[in-house]
C-alpha cells in the first residue's frame, strides 16, 4: 500500500428534507449569494422554490446565473464569475447535477481573479483563494458534491478537461434523495454507469490497496443490486437513497487511498465523445468501458477476472466483460456509438481529437495503436 493523506472537508447533509437546514447553513458565510443552476429542471420540480424560501428566511440577496448546460462550457463559467465579481458575492450556491456543481467550483475560484477560469486548466495561473461554495445535488452520478474535481469544456480549443484542487471542495453539500425523483430514466441510468466507471477507474489504477478494492466491489454491488429496480420505480425513496450515497462514495477518494493513482483513460476518451457529439457523460462511459476491457483482456486477465468474481460471481475475463455489457443493456445504457447514430466513417475525427486531448490513462497507458483498436471496438 502507498502512503496517503486522507482529507475531505465537505460536510454532507444526507437524507429526507435536509434542505430545511439550508438557510441556517448559508447564513454564517454571508448574505450575498450567487445562485448557479441549469436549464430549468429545478423550476419544474420545485427545488428552486424551496431554495429561494430558505434564502429568504435569512434575508439573503440572491444573484442568479442560470442556463449551465450538460457538458458545461467555460463561457458560462466566465460570465457567472463576472456577475459574482460585480456584486462582490459572499457565497456561491450550486443547485443541480455535476455540470452545475463543476461550473460553480471554477466560478468560485475565478471570481477573485481578473482572468478566464480556463487559465486554471492550462496552468497559466494557480488558485490562491476561493469564494465559499455550497451545493444542492439534484442528480446522483459524478461525486462532484464531495470531491475537489471539476470538468469543463472549451469549444474553441476543442478540449474537455478535468482538474482538481483542494480549494474546490464544497463547504457543504445537501443530498436529499427526493430531489432526484424527477431525474428521467435515461439520466438516472447514465448516473449509474458513471458511478460504476468511477469505481473501475480506481480499480484499474496503479498500486495495491486491498481495502480500497473492497470498497470498489461494495459500491459496484450497490449499483448492480439497486440500479435495475430503480429504473422501474423512479420515485422509490430507498432505491434513490442507495444509489445517491453509492455515487458520492464512488468518487470522494474512499476508493483511492493507498493507490498511486486511478487510471482515468476511459474518462478522458469519454470526454472526447462528449466534446464531439455532446454525448451525456455516463453514456460515453458505458460505450467505452466494455471496449477498453476487451483491449486490456490479454494484458491484465487476472485483474479483470478478480473483479468479475467479486461483483458478478464469474470466473474469467470474457464472462466479466459480458456481464458488464449485459448490465449496461439491462439499464438501457448504450455500449456502442451507433446508439447515437455515429458510424465508422467518424473514426478519423475521433482519433484526431483523442490525440489533441492527449487521451492516455495513468496506469494502462493508451498508445496511438490502441486508439485505433479501441475505436473499432466501440464504434
Ligand atoms: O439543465 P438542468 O435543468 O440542470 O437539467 C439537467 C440536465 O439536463 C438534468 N437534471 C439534473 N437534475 C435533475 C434533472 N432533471 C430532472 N430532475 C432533476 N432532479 O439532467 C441533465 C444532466 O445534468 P448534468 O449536471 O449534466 O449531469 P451529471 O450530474 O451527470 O454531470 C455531468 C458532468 O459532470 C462531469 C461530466 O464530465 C459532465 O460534464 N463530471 C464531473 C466529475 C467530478 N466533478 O468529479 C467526475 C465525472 O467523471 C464527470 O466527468
Ligand atoms: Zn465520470
Amino acid at each position: 500500500m502507498e502512503n496517503f493523506v486522507a482529507y475531505n472537508p465537505t460536510k454532507l447533509h444526507f437524507g429526507k428534507d435536509v434542505l430545511n437546514d439550508l438557510g441556517n447553513t448559508v447564513e454564517p458565510y454571508g448574505k450575498k449569494v450567487l445562485l448557479i443552476y441549469g436549464r430549468g429542471s429545478i423550476k419544474r420540480n420545485g427545488i428552486y422554490q424551496k431554495v429561494i424560501s430558505q434564502l429568504k428566511s435569512i434575508q439573503a440577496t440572491v444573484f442568479e446565473y442560470s442556463g449551465i448546460r450538460p457538458n458545461p462550457v467555460i463561457e458560462d463559467v466566465d460570465a457567472a464569475a463576472e456577475l459574482g465579481r460585480k456584486h462582490q458575492v459572499d457565497l456561491v450556491l450550486a443547485v443541480g447535477g455535476g455540470s452545475v456543481i463543476d461550473s460553480a467550483k471554477i466560478i468560485s475560484i475565478t471570481i477573485p481573479v481578473q482572468t478566464s477560469g480556463w487559465d486554471f486548466y492550462n496552468g497559466t495561473i494557480k488558485p490562491k483563494t476561493a469564494i465559499s461554495l455550497i451545493t444542492v445535488l439534484t442528480l446522483a452520478a459524478t461525486g462532484s458534491e464531495m470531491n475537489p474535481f471539476a470538468v469543463v469544456q472549451n469549444n474553441s480549443t476543442k478540449e474537455k478537461l478535468g482538474w482538481g484542487n483542494d480549494l474546490l471542495y464544497p463547504r457543504h453539500s445537501f443530498l436529499d434523495p427526493q430531489n432526484t425523483f424527477s431525474v428521467p430514466k435515461d439520466y438516472t441510468a447514465y448516473g449509474i454507469a458513471d458511478l460504476m466507471a468511477h469505481c473501475l477507474e480506481a480499480y484499474f489504477g496503479e498500486g495495491e490497496a486491498p481495502l480500497s478494492d473492497r470498497f470498489v466491489y461494495a459500491i459496484m454491488k450497490e449499483a448492480i443490486i439497486y440500479g435495475p429496480p430503480l429504473l422501474d420505480d423512479l420515485e422509490n425513496y430507498s432505491l434513490r437513497a442507495n444509489i445517491m450515497y453509492a455515487a458520492t462514495a464512488a468518487l470522494n477518494k474512499l476508493t483511492m487511498y493507498g493507490r498511486v493513482s486511478g487510471d482515468w483513460g476511459v474518462h478522458s476518451a469519454g470526454h472526447v465523445l462528449s466534446l464531439l457529439y455532446d454525448i451525456p457523460h455516463g453514456a460515453s462511459l458505458s460505450i467505452i468501458y466494455p471496449a477498453w476491457l476487451k483491449l486490456q483482456r490479454e494484458r491484465i486477465p487476472e485483474r479483470i477476472t478478480t473483479l468479475g468474481k467479486n461483483i458478478f460471481g464469474v470466473n474469467n475475463p470474457d464472462d466479466t466483460i459480458k456481464s458488464f455489457e449485459s448490465f449496461f443493456h439491462r439499464i438501457d445504457c448504450p455500449i456502442s456509438l451507433s446508439a447515437f447514430g455515429i458510424g465508422a466513417d467518424k473514426k478519423e475525427d475521433i482519433m484526431k481529437v483523442m490525440i489533441h486531448n492527449n487521451v492516455t490513462g495513468n496506469h494502462h497507458k493508451l498508445t496511438r495503436e490502441d486508439y485505433s483498436r479501441l475505436i473499432d471496438l466501440f464504434i
